[in-house]
């Protein structure tokens, strides 16, 4: 009987041809379901895939007893238990770098638009109002872009940055190689001083918080533009609010807030949403169809080589092993394990016994958990895999051939 996939929230079509190529069957729910129709429809399913909103408890792990693998077709993992799947040997996958491109853009479409007092002028045209003058207009050409993280989406504004002719700075915490003409700078000081539009692209972290507070702000050019794409918790929102009043800043983009509205039917409510010279946008950063696109190719094909090879490189929650492709004649020994002292000695023991050749073995643990892939040569007996499972310490074993 083949294995199933099931997909909720209307995963992006393209993840359908991976999968199916690794020889599963599919079903789909267009929506994200509660426990009680989410738990029966994974009773049977050997790998799941979820966007931001199927909640992944340990309640719902222990209504999937087939379940292998499962991927998130978004960036975050929050919504998943990713200890309870770790101490499962379930390997947790996510799309980290689909929406990067999207995010850059939206960034760099702000900065035109901020730089053109863009919001101002719409709003009063809205109105009836003709707005027609260059007061306080700018290109970005020969303007300096101030980017804090210089991660996936910092480098790739970068690039983006530096082809319409604007000079980029960059200030991150570790050391990264510039993109182009774009230079580091020593410190965030450096970088609020000397920028035109200043824009943040670091994690939400306990040392990210509110990084962008009055004080920070108090540093950037009078005039200068800010932009937070990246998440609501990294700026102080009120401190934001009176460098506005006060003229400090010029404008503002913000896509990411405090506090945000849990769905479409809550009101949003922002005391940024006073200024004219702000754009507001409903944490749509990474939200494109190409993104939708790019994360669904992605991670259906990590699913899927998972599958097909034990491969968890990628893996968010177990060891990453990236094992290859398996040669013809072998089959291959996929063993997650709790991580502690003589789980290695009792498998060799098992696979001795059951007169296989080792032809390759790779072993990562990290935390709990251990994942072991061993090639094997030879014909294995059948009770061979119910004898590994039954070691002590084993979590989850199959094999693959
Ligand atoms: P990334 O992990 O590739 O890059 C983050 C960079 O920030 C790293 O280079 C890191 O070294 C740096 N960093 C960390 N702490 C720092 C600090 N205190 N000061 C300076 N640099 C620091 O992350 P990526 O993919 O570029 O994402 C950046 C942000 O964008 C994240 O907050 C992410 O959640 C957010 N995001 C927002 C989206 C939206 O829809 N608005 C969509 C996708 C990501």
């Amino acid at each position: 009987m083949s294995r199933q996939a099931v997909l909720f929230e209307s995963v992006h079509a393209v993840a359908d041809a991976a999968l199916l190529a690794a020889g599963l069957t599919l079903s789909r729910h267009a929506g994200a379901l509660a426990p009680a129709e989410l738990h029966p429809a994974l009773a049977d399913a050997a790998v799941a895939g979820i966007r931001s909103r199927t909640k992944m408890t340990e309640a719902a792990l222990d209504a999937a007893p087939n379940l292998l693998t499962l991927g998130c077709f978004c960036i975050g993992t929050n919504q998943v238990d990713l200890g309870a799947a770790a101490r499962r040997g379930i390997p947790v996958f996510n799309g980290p770098f689909g929406n990067t491109r999207s995010v850059a853009e939206l960034t760099l479409a702000s900065t035109i638009m901020l730089m053109r007092g863009v919001p101002r002028r719409s709003l009063a045209a809205l109105r009836g109002e003709w707005q027609k003058s260059a007061d306080g207009s700018h290109e970005v050409r020969g303007k300096k872009l101030g980017i804090i993280g210089y991660g996936n989406i910092g480098s790739q504004l970068s690039v983006l940055a530096s082809a319409l002719g604007m000079h980029v700075y960059f200030y991150d915490v570790e050391p990264k190689l510039a993109h182009g003409n774009a230079r580091s700078v020593a410190s965030l000081d450096e970088l609020l001083e000397k920028s035109d539009v200043v824009t943040i692209h670091v994690p939400s972290l306990p040392s990210t918080a509110n990084m962008i507070d009055a004080a920070a702000i108090s540093k950037m050019k009078p005039g200068a533009i800010f932009i937070n794409q990246a998440r609501g918790d990294l700026v102080d929102i009120e401190a934001l609010c009176a460098a506005l009043e006060s003229g400090h800043l010029a404008g503002a983009a913000v896509d990411v807030f405090p506090v945000e509205p849990a769905s479409k039917s809550e009101a949003f409510v922002s005391p940024l949403q006073q200024f004219e010279n702000v754009i507001l946008t409903p944490h749509v950063g990474g939200s494109t169809l190409e993104a939708q696109a790019a994360i669904g190719e992605d991670v259906a094909r990590k699913l899927a080589r998972f599958i097909q090879q034990g491969t968890t490189k990628g893996a968010v929650n177990v060891p990453n092993i990236d094992p290859g492709p398996l040669a013809p004649g072998r089959t291959r020994l996929l063993s997650f394990h709790g991580n502690a002292p003589g789980y290695l000695t009792r498998l060799n023991d098992a696979i001795s016994a059951s007169g296989a050749n080792v032809a390759a073995q790779h072993l990562e643990t990290s935390g709990d958990i251990g994942f072991v892939a061993a090639d094997l040569e030879g014909d294995l007996p059948a009770a061979f895999i119910d004898h590994v499972r039954a070691l002590d310490g084993s979590v989850r074993a199959r094999l693959v051939s």
